[in-house]
């Protein structure tokens, strides 16, 4: 058996935004922490983008710090709060490689399972950026091995969770560009999102897509109308915990599990043997 962990939406920040500094990183602190107590413990994590909040540097060297205490091995894709130069001064290498064209997207071969990691970073706006050379990329890269079950990992979902505020236009040209590369691939099993800061599936074409928790805070869900140019009070984000998402690899079998972070009390114990009757 084969696990990998997927967090997301770390948004580590630096001192001058003290509050959300310190509750960002004790709830990445908490995600990593149950991580590591997991049965068998995973063999990579990968965290799927909005690193940092700012894009700033520093925030890339107090996400290191944070990171130098983790036992597993983490590859990195990118949000749209990443800039891509100072993140790849801090983390580029070995575990975010970067295309010819200088996109953060790679691909690993686990023992079982291929992970193909996209970028949909579009620098200065927070929707997705998929252009034609970056879906020849992806193309090209699911063409090299057909036969591997794999998941396809990228920052933003090209599917909708309802919550307005957060979804993009469900026309957005990006998504039928993608949609075009991902149609008939059978190898491919999920295709693993972050950015809405809520765990949510639906499909396009014909692949399952799935979110992941933040390990930041989380969105409302709150489906009501919004007007975007018209603030009404709203509560749109809240601080249920944290959570992330198991990959779990079995024999050519690939399934997913949506995890809540935290110290639970244990409820039964295994004292007595199942039986069958
Ligand atoms: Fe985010």
């Amino acid at each position: 058996m084969l696990t990998i962990a997927q967090i997301t939406d770390l948004h580590v920040t630096t001192g001058h935004d003290p509050l959300n500094s310190l509750r960002n990183e004790q709830r990445l602190r908490e995600v990593l922490r149950a991580i590591h107590r997991l049965k068998p413990r995973p063999t990579a994590i990968i965290a799927s983008g909005d690193l940092v909040d700012h894009g700033e540097p520093a925030e890339y060297a107090a996400l290191k710090t944070i990171f130098a205490e983790c036992e597993i091995p983490i590859y990195y894709a990118v949000g749209n709060h990443d800039r891509r130069v100072p993140f790849l001064e801090a983390f580029g290498g070995p575990f975010a490689p970067t295309d010819a064209n200088g996109f953060v997207q790679y691909a690993v071969d686990f023992d079982g399972l291929r992970m193909v990691v996209c970028d949909t970073l579009e620098e200065g706006h927070d929707r997705a950026g998929f252009d034609a050379a970056r879906a020849r990329w992806l193309a090209e890269t699911l063409a090299a091995d057909t036969k591997t079950p794999t998941v396809v990992i990228m920052h933003h979902p090209p599917i909708l969770s309802g919550v307005r505020w957060m979804d993009p236009e469900p026309d957005a040209p990006w998504i039928g560009r993608l949609a075009d590369v991902i149609r008939g691939q059978n190898q491919i099993r999920a295709v693993l999102c972050g950015h809405v800061h809520r765990a949510f599936h639906g499909m396009l074409a014909g692949q399952i897509i799935a979110t992941s928790p933040a390990t930041s805070i989380q969105v409302t869900l709150d489906l009501s109308p919004i007007d975007m140019e018209r603030p009404d009070g709203r509560e749109i984000l809240v601080a249920e915990p944290p959570g992330y998402v198991l990959v779990v690899v079995d024999e050519g079998r690939v399934t997913t599990h949506t995890c809540v972070a935290g110290d639970f009390e244990p409820a039964v114990a295994y004292t007595r043997p199942f039986g069958f009757d």
